[in-house]
């Protein structure tokens, strides 16, 4: 019987008759003859106003109507007098779930720093900000589907403990039934993981790219949507420990095609958003960022710059700009530099491609100077890079090449290698940092702040 808050606004042949709404007070105020109740049920980010008449409600029955607290309210749907709303329920009956007490109930009234609500991650999802962002954020996840459905891609499930690290940064976290206080040893002193449930060192993924790949070599295109977990130390307003990554992988795809694929993809995500979420888009624009409309608008509507990494490194140099890490042929581009591409010199999102081999990871294709490799980063204003993919290495003898090179143990990759060695086909992939793209739609600037409960060094309760 519960009618939902955006019904309750939206749908205008509810007016003049009896609802019942249900959901979490905002604020109380009023006189003795007449009392407003804001309430919110997480389902918009407007409230829906409740008018208590004064004669048909005593005052020890509104005093647990405190903000936080959780009621029940049948009554009349009528149109409002009131500024800034077009509906309001006329309180017949009141149900109070629960109380919240005035005292120590952290969301009182006034606006909170998002620093401060960091510290109440348990409670943050109340708030006007973060029921915005969580909306926003559920909208882009169907959109995600959405897209690669109506593409017939396959959602393929990629395992989260896994033997192999992908992208051979040697940043995983360790999965083990072993007790960490008292290891079994080898006769040669090593950790025995003859031992262990799995027998072998194992790790939670940092990409489901390997697994995606067998994926895509058997049903054509594929995606995968699902965490991931990188165990570096990096305290950035851009990185976590762990988040959610997407990572289509298309048989037959070159790196022209992939590069396609990608630009198409976000801009339909960013589109969808726009269209399915614009009350919480432009309550996060009055808040924080003038300008995100705008900006989500003239990503959408224009075409990405295409140029090399060396020809984005020619332009970092050439720019007479003093940065903080020196950039020349062969050094990791910085968030610095990605966003003076991106922000000040193209002024569009870019796609980088062709960067050396030795800042990239093994799977990559190789190009013919020996030098390069068909990788494409996608970079994009406030954020840096959002998207990592390239052309993947098809050849079964340079893979192996490359392998062998770089010594990762052909134990842990005999099994990727059969993708080359039966029926192996070009094909190309990338991965977006989901958390990336809610920051970027959100205009929020740090990505503790775009998922529900942040995963960061040193974080992991609530
Ligand atoms: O560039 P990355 O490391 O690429 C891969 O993992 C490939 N296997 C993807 C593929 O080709 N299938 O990560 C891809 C994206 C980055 O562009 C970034 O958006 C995001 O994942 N990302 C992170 N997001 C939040 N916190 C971190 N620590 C992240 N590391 C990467
Ligand atoms: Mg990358």
């Amino acid at each position: 019987k519960r009618t939902k808050v955006a019904d309750l606004l939206k749908d205008s042949s509810l007016i003049g008759t009896e609802v019942e709404a249900k959901g979490w007070v905002r604020t109380r105020r009023g006189n003795k003859h007449v009392q407003f109740v804001q309430l919110s049920d997480g389902s918009t980010i407007k409230n829906i106003q409740i008018v208590f008449d004064m004669a048909k409600f005593s005052d020890e029955e509104l005093k647990p109507v405190t903000t936080g607290s959780s009621i029940c309210v049948k009554g009349m749907l009528v149109e409002s007098q009131g500024k800034g709303q077009t509906c309001e329920v006329q309180a017949e009956s009141l149900k109070v779930y629960g109380t919240a007490d005035v005292e120590s109930y952290p969301l009182q009234k006034k606006g909170h720093t998002l620093e401060f609500l960091r510290e109440i991650a348990h409670l943050r999802p109340r708030t006007n900000t973060f029921g915005a962002v969580l909306r926003v954020r559920s909208a882009l996840a169907f959109a995600i589907h959405k897209f690669f459905n109506e593409r017939g891609f396959q959602y393929l499930h990629t395992p989260l403990i896994t033997a192999s690290d992908c992208e051979g940064a040697g940043a995983m976290f360790q999965v083990t039934t072993l007790d960490l206080n008292n290891l079994p040893k080898t006769e040669d002193g090593k950790t025995d993981y003859s031992q262990d449930f799995f027998g072998k060192p194992t790790a939670l993924t940092v990409s489901g790219q390997l697994e995606g790949e067998l994926g895509a070599t058997a049903l054509g295109e594929i995606y995968t949507f699902g965490p991931t977990f990188r165990a570096e130390n990096s305290n950035t307003p851009r990185h976590l420990s762990e988040f959610w990554m997407i990572e289509p992988e298309m048989a037959f795809y070159d790196i022209t095609d992939n590069m396609d694929l990608a630009e198409e993809f976000v801009k339909y995500c960013i589109n969808y958003a726009l269209e399915h979420c614009i009350d919480d888009i432009t309550f996060l624009q009055d808040m924080y960022d003038k300008d995100l409309i705008e900006r989500l608008k003239f990503v959408v509507e224009n075409d990405f710059v295409r140029l090399t990494y060396g020809e984005g490194v020619k332009i970092l140099e050439e720019s007479g700009k003093k940065f903080e890490f020196p950039v020349h042929w062969g050094t990791d581009l910085q968030s610095e530099h990605e966003r003076y591409l991106v922000e000040e010199h193209f002024k569009k999102p870019v796609i980088l491609t062709d960067y050396p081999k030795e800042i990239k990871a093994f799977y990559m294709k190789q190009n013919e100077d020996g030098k390069t490799v068909r990788a494409m980063d996608v970079l994009f204003p406030h954020i840096g890079e959002i998207i990592g993919g390239s052309e993947r290495e098809e050849n079964y003898d340079k893979l192996l090449a490359r392998i062998e090179e770089l010594d990762i143990p052909m134990k842990d990759m005999w099994w990727y290698l059969d993708t080359r060695r039966f029926g192996s086909v070009p094909h190309s992939g990338f991965g977006l940092g989901f958390e990336r793209l809610v920051l970027f739609v959100t205009g929020m600037t740090n990505i503790r702040d775009v998922i529900p409960f942040p995963r960061t060094p040193g974080k992991a309760e609530f």
